[in-house]
C-alpha cells in the first residue's frame, strides 16, 4: 500500500504535495519522491527512508515557481525500499513521470517486451515497467489519453497511478483499478490521492473515481473518461466533513478496527499474481530444496501463524514441522539436521528474538527463508530467501491484517512443497485454487454480522475477569491468538489451550465467572471438541463457541460462522476472535491502537 498525490493550480505544488504525503505517510514510508514542472522539463527528487530524507533534498531546490506535480511515498512490493526503486519513475526519454500504487502483475513479460524493444530500466520495480508501456502506447496511438488507454488494456493487477508529461505542462492524468484513488476539486487547482487525508486542507469537495476511469486534470478543469472506450462519464462531487485523523483511519475508529475490515483485501493483495492457470506460483522458493524438515521460528501472532501451517505443511506437504518461540530457540542449544530449513515469520521483520534465532541457524549453515511483511527489513534482508505478505502498513499495535496474509502464504508454500512432492491429499489444490479466490468476497459479505455479533457478545461477557480460549487441530493456534488478542488490548486475562488438554488440570479454573471461548467449527474434531465442552458446562462454565450451521454443540452462546471449506474456515474464526477482542476493549474504555506497556515492533529482548 502506497500514497501517492497530484496537484495542479495557482499554489507552489511542491510543499503541497509533501504536505500531502506526509498525511499519507501511514500507507507505506520506506521511500518517497515527487516530480514536478520546470522550464527544463520534468525533475524527479527521490530519497530512501523517511519523508525528512527527501524533505532535506527538496529543501535546497528552488522549486517554488512549479505549480503542477506529483508525488509519492512507497511501502515496498517489488524491489527494496532504495532510491532507485523509488517513485517518480520516467520512461527511457524523461517525457512522463508516474507514481503508483498497486501490484501490476504480469510487469515481467512487458518488462521483457519492451527491453526486447530497446528500453532501458534502472529499477526492479513493476511500475517502472507501467510509464515505459504508457510511452509506448502515447507513441503508439499519438494521443497521452489513448496512449494510456492502450497501455491499461495490456496490464494485468491493481493500479493507481498518475502521470505528468512534459510536453502538458499543467496537466495530470490518472486512473484507477483496484486501489483506490480520488481527486479534490478546488478553486483554481486540483488534487489526485490515494486517499482524503491529502488534500483535506485545501478543499472538501472530493470525486471518488470507480475501477476502469481515467481522469484528465488541470489548474481549473477535470474530465473523467470510460479508461477503455474513452467515453466522458459524469462523476458526482461529495462534500466530505471528516477531519484528517478520521482520514487516515478510512472513517473507522481506530486503525486496528480499519486493518481487521481491510482482510478481505489482503487476501486479494497476496493472491494477485501467485495463483495462474490453475497452479501456485511462488518463485520465492524455486532456488531452495523441499525442507527436510523445517524449523519456524516466530513470537506472539506470527508465531500463532505458524502453528497453524504445522498442520496442513505435516499433513498435506508431508514435512516434519517444529515451530518455535523465537526467545527460546535462540538459548537453546538447538540440534539441527541436513536438509533442515528454518522459516522465520515476522510482520515488522525487525524482531529481536526472531532476528537472533536467525542468526542462529546460520551460523549453524541451515538456510533461512523468511515470511515478511516489510520489503528490506533486517530478517528479510539476513534471510536467504524471503516471500513478503503485500499486507500493507499495519498501524496498530495489535496485530490482525498480518497473520491473515500469513495464513494465506503459507498455505501457498504448503500448496507449492505438496505439489513438489506429489504428496497432497487428491483434490486439496484444486479445491484451495477455487475457494481462496473466493474469500474475500465471503469476508466483505460476513464481517458486518461478525462484528456485530462480537460488540453483543463482548458486552455481556465484559464483567469477565478470565477467560479460557479452546480449541483442537488448527483451532489450537486460533485459540492462542484470541486469547492473546483479548489480553493485549482489552487486559483481561485469557488462556488459549488445547481443548483435549483442559482435563489435565486447568479444569479446575472453570466457575460460571470463569467463560470460556471455544471453537467448536464442523470439522473431523467436532465431537471431541463437544465433549470438552460438555466437561466445562458440568462445572458451570459459560461458553461461547464459534460453531458452523447445523454442527453446532449446545451451549450458552453459539456463535454462528457460515460454514467454508476445511483449512479456510481460519479465516473466518480468525476476524471473529478480532472482533470480540476489539469490541471488549472499546466497551472497556481501552486505547485500543496503542494498548498500555506494547510496541509494535519489539527490536529489544
Ligand atoms: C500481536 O498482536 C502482537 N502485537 C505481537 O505478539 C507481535 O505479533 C509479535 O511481537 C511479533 O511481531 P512481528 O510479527 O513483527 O515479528
Amino acid at each position: 500500500m502506497c500514497g501517492i498525490i497530484g496537484y495542479t493550480g495557482h499554489r507552489p505544488a511542491i510543499p503541497a504535495i509533501v504536505e500531502g504525503l506526509r498525511r499519507l505517510e501511514y500507507r507505506g514510508y520506506d521511500s518517497a519522491g515527487v516530480a514536478y514542472e520546470e522550464a527544463q522539463g520534468l525533475q524527479v527528487i527521490r530519497a530512501e527512508g523517511k519523508l525528512g530524507a527527501l524533505d532535506q533534498k527538496i529543501a535546497g531546490l528552488d522549486t517554488a515557481s512549479s505549480v503542477c506535480g506529483i508525488g509519492h511515498t512507497r511501502w515496498a512490493t517489488h524491489g527494496l525500499p532504495v532510491e532507485r526503486n523509488a517513485h517518480p519513475h520516467m520512461d527511457g526519454d524523461c517525457r512522463f513521470a508516474l507514481v503508483h500504487n498497486g501490484i501490476i502483475e504480469n510487469y515481467a513479460e512487458l518488462k521483457a517486451e519492451l527491453m526486447a524493444e530497446g528500453n532501458v530500466f534502472h529499477s526492479e520495480t513493476d511500475t517502472e515497467v507501467l510509464v515505459h508501456i504508457i510511452a509506448k502506447g502515447v507513441d503508439l496511438t499519438g494521443d497521452v489519453r489513448r496512449g494510456i488507454s492502450w497501455a491499461l488494456s495490456r496490464i494485468d493487477g491493481a493500479y493507481a497511478f498518475a502521470l505528468l508529461s512534459r510536453e502538458h505542462p499543467g496537466k495530470i492524468w490518472a486512473s484507477r483499478k483496484a486501489s483506490p484513488l480520488l481527486m479534490g476539486i478546488g478553486t483554481g487547482e486540483n488534487f489526485l490521492a490515494s486517499d482524503i487525508p491529502a488534500f483535506l486542507p485545501y478543499t472538501r469537495e472530493v470525486v471518488f473515481l470507480d475501477n476502469g476511469e481515467l481522469v484528465e486534470i488541470d489548474a481549473g478543469s477535470w474530465q473523467v473518461f470510460d479508461a477503455a472506450s474513452l467515453e466522458p462519464k459524469a462523476k458526482e462531487v461529495r462534500h466530505i466533513s471528516w477531519d484528517v485523523q478520521a482520514a487516515q483511519k478510512d472513517g473507522y475508529k481506530h486503525f486496528m478496527l480499519k486493518e481487521i475490515f481491510e482482510q478481505p483485501k489482503v487476501i486479494r493483495d497476496c493472491l494477485a499474481g501467485r495463483i495462474q492457470k490453475g497452479r501456485v506460483v511462488l518463485p520465492e522458493l524455486d532456488a531452495l530444496e523441499v525442507p527436510g524438515r523445517l524449523t519456524i521460528v516466530a513470537c506472539g501472532t506470527s508465531y500463532h501463524a505458524g502453528l497453524w501451517a504445522k498442520y496442513l505443511l505435516e499433513s498435506w506437504a508431508r514435512i516434519p514441522v517444529q515451530v518455535e518461540i523465537a526467545s527460546e530457540f535462540r538459548y537453546r542449544d538447538s540440534v539441527f539436521l541436513p536438509g533442515d530449513l528454518v522459516l522465520t515469520i515476522s510482520q515488522s521483520g525487525e524482531t529481536a528474538d526472531t532476528l537472533a534465532a536467525i542468526r542462529i541457524a546460520r551460523e549453524a549453515g541451515v538456510p533461512i527463508l523468511g515470511l515478511c511483511n516489510v520489503v528490506g527489513s533486517s530478517i528479510a534482508r539476513e534471510s536467504d530467501a524471503v516471500v513478503y505478505t503485500q499486507a500493507g502498513p499495519e498501524i496498530s499495535v495489535a496485530s490482525t491484517k498480518a497473520m491473515c496474509s500469513q495464513m494465506v502464504l503459507l498455505l501457498l508454500m504448503t500448496l507449492t512443497w505438496g505439489v513438489r512432492k506429489g504428496s497432497l491429499p487428491d483434490g486439496a489444490l484444486q479445491r484451495c485454487l477455487e475457494d481462496l479466490p473466493k474469500l474475500p468476497e465471503a469476508l466483505e459479505r460476513e464481517l458486518p454480522a461478525i462484528r456485530d455479533k462480537a460488540r453483543t457478545l463482548s458486552q455481556e461477557y465484559s464483567d469477565a475477569r478470565s477467560f479460557f480460549f479452546l480449541g483442537r487441530g488448527q483451532n489450537f493456534p486460533m485459540a492462542l491468538e484470541g486469547a492473546l488478542k483479548l489480553k493485549e488490548i482489552s487486559y483481561i486475562h485469557a488462556e488459549g489451550y488445547a481443548a483435549g488438554e483442559m482435563k489435565h488440570g486447568p479444569i479446575a479454573l472453570i466457575d460460571p465467572h470463569f467463560p470460556t471461548f471455544a471453537m467448536a467449527l464442523g470439522d473431523e474434531l467436532l465431537q471431541k471438541v463437544a465433549s470438552n465442552l460438555q466437561e466445562v458446562q458440568a462445572r458451570g462454565g459459560r461458553i461461547i463457541a464459534l460453531v458452523n450451521p447445523g454442527a453446532a454443540p449446545v451451549v450458552e452462546d453459539p456463535w454462528v460462522l457460515p460454514d467454508v471449506w476445511g483449512p479456510l474456515k481460519s479465516f473466518l474464526v480468525l476476524p471473529a476472535v478480532q472482533l470480540f477482542a476489539y469490541e471488549m476493549a472499546v466497551y472497556l474504555g481501552k486505547d485500543v491502537d496503542q494498548p498500555r506497556n506494547l510496541a509494535k515492533s519489539v527490536t529489544v529482548e
